[in-house]
């Protein structure tokens, strides 16, 4: 048995959490648009195309935005071929996932799917084959409201409302040699700071992200994030990180410790970022948008030799196993850690491509394991993060050192009256004992304990087992005034709710 402690006051509060921090991704990247939301003809479509059934699911999910149309997608992308009538709308090739883009969803089909589905576009320029001029035509095109030649555009294509979209990705990934028009980090600064200018000429009030490093091996890291915001901090309001996650040598304890990069990574930005700032004497903030992260891997070898130059192939189509889970969990703590300075986060990506939400077409639409660690912090981790005091075990790895076997955060959700405890005990073998107290709240009730467990870290949810991994309560927790134990199995993720009436102590 390990044991761990957790300790947690009323009065240390770290952050107010974004609720962006819940935020996905929908990129036209193989089955997420085309057979993921937008399936004409399939029994659970509305008039629209899309999947009531899938948008059911995202709505679940309480995701509060999504980015979109890409990724590596957007770098060749003609916004003015996803606008007008169906019929008119060119099929073009798409050179980053070589498939046929058929431009049957659009930007105003999409921002009527994210209204369906409560969400928030986060629209991404495309800065490889494009610049300035594309893009303060699609910002007009989609926030002016009327009287000018690309607003009376959207006007005259149904859409008479602007669509008044707040976020803004300055291209994507322009550090990567794959991207199409990739640049280095003068290029891309200088364009950056540029497109930021035009656009907030524009609104002054637009919130805009600048590319940071597409990961933390590329060649160029981290004195990319320095150049970029040496050119445009003045600018932008977020700077971007992307990971993935892999278990490839198939060692559990390593793929465990992965959140621990991504805590390395988002610690390095702040400090490239806040270097620069001060550098600058500047009295701005700028932010770290983390708009791709999750586990992906599984795939890679399956999309090897995919038949090229299909309308929606079946792409990155990783099934998550238990142990994926996990990590999801991992990483959506350390998210949460830095809840002051990651305000904006996108799971990588929602429906179908690397994703929670899995459908078949003309079939049906599931969850995958990934799903549930993701809407317990949906539902549960907003409000404040507070200030965790944490002792826990270790373990030694070869390449992350020392790993706590306890990975934990807690919210306090102040309009609900309610305390969430996130855990994972990352032990494969032994429960872990977690004693917490929890001090300065009138009183402390325990709500329930939920935990994500399976005896197979490779179990998966699919479409003939879709209830193979989902959570369940245990009931061995016990809280006695504000001390509390809890038995965490071994590998799990564990949700542990309390409910607080927030009077001060005298
Ligand atoms: O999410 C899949 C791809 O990963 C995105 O298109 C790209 O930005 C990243 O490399």
């Amino acid at each position: 048995m390990l044991h761990a402690r957790i300790s947690l006051d009323k009065e240390f509060v770290r952050a107010t959490v974004d609720d962006r921090l819940f935020g996905s991704f929908i990129e036209h990247l193989g089955r997420a648009v085309y057979g993921g939301i937008y399936e004409p003809g399939h029994p659970e479509s509305d008039a629209d195309g899309f999947r009531t059934d899938v948008l059911e699911l995202v709505r679940e999910l309480r995701v509060p935005i999504v980015r979109y149309p890409g990724g590596n997608f957007v770098s060749a992308f003609n916004w003015e071929d996803s606008v007008g009538p169906l019929e008119k709308r060119p099929r073009r090739l798409d050179l980053a996932w070589r498939s046929v883009e058929p431009n049957q969803v659009g930007l105003n089909e999409f921002a009527r799917w994210a209204k369906k589905a409560g969400t928030e576009p986060m629209i991404a320029l495309n800065l490889g084959t494009r610049g300035i001029d594309a893009a303060r035509n699609l910002v007009e095109y989609c926030n002016h409201p009327g009287g000018s030649y690309w607003s009376d555009l959207r006007k005259s294509h149904g859409t008479p409302e602007p669509h008044s979209f707040k976020v803004w990705c300055l291209g994507n990934e322009m550090d990567g040699p794959w991207q199409v028009g990739y640049k280095t980090a003068d290029e891309y600064g200088r364009l950056a700071s540029e497109v930021g200018k035009a656009l907030k000429l524009f609104d002054p009030r637009l919130q805009l992200v600048a590319c940071g490093s597409s990961n933390t091996q590329m060649p160029t890291y981290p004195q990319w994030e320095a150049t970029v915001l040496d050119h445009c901090y003045e600018t932008v309001d977020f700077i971007s990180l992307h990971s993935y996650f892999k278990n490839h040598g198939n060692d559990l304890p390593t793929f465990l410790g992965e959140s621990l990069d991504m805590d390395r990574f988002i610690r390095t930005i702040i400090g490239t970022v806040d270097f620069i700032r001060t550098k600058k004497r500047s009295t701005r903030k700028v932010n770290l948008s983390f708009d791709e992260w999750n586990v992906w891997f599984h795939s890679r070898q399956a999309d090897e030799g995919m038949a090229p130059w299909t309308v929606g192939p079946p792409l990155l189509e990783d099934v998550y196993t238990f142990e994926d889970a996990l990590v999801v969990g991992c990483c959506l703590i350390t998210l949460l850690r830095h809840a002051d300075r990651v305000r904006i986060a996108c799971l990588a990506q929602l429906v179908n491509t690397i994703a929670p939400i899995m459908t078949e077409n003309g079939g049906p639409a599931w969850r995958q394991t990934i799903f549930y660690p993701f809407l317990h912090a949906s539902l549960y981790g907003r409000g404040e993060v507070l200030e965790s005091m944490l002792l826990s075990p270790v373990y030694e790895n070869r390449t992350h050192g020392e790993v706590p076997y306890l990975e934990s955060i807690a919210t306090w959700n102040r309009q609900a009256e309610e305390i969430t405890i996130f855990a994972v005990n990352r032990g494969m073998t032994d429960q872990l004992q977690l004693s917490g107290t929890i001090a300065g709240w009138e009183k402390v009730g325990l709500m329930e304990h939920i935990v994500l467990v399976h005896k197979d870290p490779k179990a998966a949810n699919t479409k003939d087992a879709p209830g193979a991994v989902v959570p369940k309560r245990i009931e061995t927790t016990r809280l006695d005034g504000d001390s509390l134990q809890a038995t965490l199995p071994p590998l799990s993720w564990n949700v542990i709710r309390l409910s607080v009436r927030g009077k001060l102590r005298s």
